[in-house]
């Protein structure tokens, strides 16, 4: 694929570290385990790998909780792991991307060390310290994401410090310049390194409102729900001046060749698309999370594609994620048979996609025991239904005891099924959704139109969801059913007359269409 932008027509995979391949025998995922299997990962053809954070951490978040952002987590390895692991990924062709967690630290980290330990230490304002109200409670009514208040009390030095997240992360204050600097050399340190750019962790929170005012409730709220949605967040995130701090950060990676921003955020569409920022200064790709939140119908998505397509500013690049270690599973979500439609729209939109280890080869739901419950959110808010945990399970490679990850109980239980579901039993047949991914991701390598090319919804009706792309003279269309009922498609032109050129059965290939096509149940064709 000639001279395009890697991260424009490649295809992102993230790894979550714990559990993508044991190297050791411990149970947990390891730097070493993700270099042996490379391999893999350039058969099933995409194009740059995201890793969750690998930072030593005193794991209360799982690795979101940095201790140390120059190091490794001997859980993963050692920096010369790290070393190998960039060259083996870089001798392959493919990008590298790190998880850059700046929001907030560990409370083991030492900056938080140094600035709880006096209200005159000189590193006291690189976190968010705010005196009690006169009745000693927390400064605002902020409630963290995890549950409960947002503010944790300080005896030693009788103030209240912030954390969005849990307790022992607290928020670092980006209002401060020397904060800034030493993050932006935690940036160099690791592009120095030849890592290929950064997932920037929540973003659209490292700004606050200066006055620390409180957050309006939320009508629509009921208990059935997270706490942190009692509030709306208006003015603990996504504020004006947070644009000026992405600036900033894309300028230290514009120092570098070909390095590539993505920044995690859970805004509305026209919020989001601002963090592009003024002339597209701000993150090449913010993470477009529409595709997990949206009730999953033809009408429904279509028109979430349309208005995300129209709200791009000029020569803003899309972008679309299916799920991540935070969000259910496709599958557990849309069931077996949508899994693959969802593959198909995923890798047929324009954009770059992203996407999450285990989704190739079908993992759904998973029922964690409780008592091998590992989230802190689910143990903060349990019962909620929010368990992190099912879409953070093991990737599962072959039949073997426990499924090729781990000589041992992995920290996490293997899905259900994972006998007959992993890469070895899904590579040998031909119609599984391994060979699904592996057809889409070569056929979108192959074709510009596919990779790069423009976008343009077609009519349909009722379940069907069906868009054209094009690249000059190419054009592909794509046709989605996305209910259990058999669909008959009138085609209008350009569309009449194509060939089948993939069925997310991986059947019907080269078939002639007329200007009818017959969609069968859960079907996904692509035509050209
Ligand atoms: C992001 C991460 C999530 C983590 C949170 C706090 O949303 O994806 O896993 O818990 O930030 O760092």
């Amino acid at each position: 694929m000639p001279a395009e932008t890697w991260w424009k027509n490649g295809i992102v995979y993230q790894i979550y570290p714990r559990s993508f391949q044991d190297s050791n025998g411990d149970g947990v995922g390891d730097l070493p385990g993700i270099t042996s299997r490379l391999d893999y990962l350039v058969d099933l053809g995409i194009d740059a790998v995201w890793i969750s954070p690998i930072y030593p951490s005193p794991m209360a978040d799982f690795g979101y909780d940095v201790s140390d952002y120059c190091g490794v987590h001997p859980l993963f390895g050692t920096l010369a792991d790290f070393d190998r692991l960039v060259a083996e990924v870089h001798r392959r062709g493919l990008k590298l991307i790190l998880d850059f967690v700046p929001n907030h630290t560990s409370d083991q980290h030492p900056w938080f060390v140094e600035s709880r330990s006096s209200r005159s230490n000189p590193k006291r304002d690189w976190y968010i310290w705010r005196d009690p109200r006169p009745d000693g409670s927390p400064p605002n009514n902020w409630v963290s994401n995890f549950g409960g208040s947002a503010w944790e009390f300080d005896e030693a030095t009788g103030q209240y410090y912030y954390h969005a997240f849990l307790r022992q992360q607290p928020d670092l204050n980006w209002r401060n310049p020397e904060l800034r600097e030493a993050m932006y050399d935690v940036l160099r340190f690791w592009l120095d390194r030849g890592v290929d750019g950064f997932r920037v962790d929540v973003i659209w929170h490292l700004i606050k409102d200066a006055e620390f005012r409180d957050n309006p409730p939320n009508p629509a709220w009921h208990p059935e729900r997270p706490e942190i949605e009692s509030l709306l967040q208006v003015h603990s995130s996504d504020q004006e001046e947070v644009h000026e701090v992405i600036a900033e950060m894309r300028r230290v990676l514009d120092g570098y060749r070909d390095r590539v921003l993505i920044g995690e955020i859970y805004l509305p569409t026209e919020r989001l698309v601002a963090y592009y920022g003024k002339d597209l200064s701000g993150a090449h790709l913010p993470f477009n999370f529409q595709l997990i939140q949206t009730a999953w119908n033809a009408r429904a998505i279509a028109k979430l594609v349309d208005e995300y397509e129209a709200a791009l500013p000029q020569g803003g690049w899309p972008n679309w994620v299916l799920g991540n270690h935070d969000q259910p599973r496709i599958a557990a979500r849309v069931g077996a048979e949508q899994a693959r439609v969802a593959a198909m729209l995923l890798l047929t939109l324009r954009g770059t996609p992203t996407m999450y280890y285990g989704d190739e080869i079908g993992i759904g739901r998973v029922e964690i025991p409780p008592d091998r419950v590992q989230d802190p959110w689910e143990k903060n808010e349990p019962g909620l239904g929010f368990n992190r945990d099912p879409e953070r399970t093991p990737m599962q490679w072959d039949a073997s005891r426990f499924a090729g990850f781990s000589t041992v109980e992995p920290w996490l239980p293997l899905a259900p099924g994972h006998e007959r579901q992993n890469v070895a039993v899904l590579s040998a047949d031909p119609g599984s959704i391994l060979n699904l991914y592996r057809a889409l991701i070569r056929l979108r390598r192959g074709t510009r139109a596919l990779a790069i090319g423009d976008y343009q919804p077609i009519r349909t009706e009722g379940h069907v969801f069906g868009f054209l792309r094009s690249h000059g003279s190419e054009r592909l269309a794509v046709f989605l059913n996305l209910s259990g009922e058999p669909i008959p498609v009138k085609l209008v032109s350009p569309c009449d007359g194509m060939r089948v050129k993939l069925s997310t059965f991986l059947d019907r290939v080269d078939e002639r269409v007329g200007s009818n096509v017959a969609l069968r149940p859960n079907e996904g064709l692509i035509l050209g």
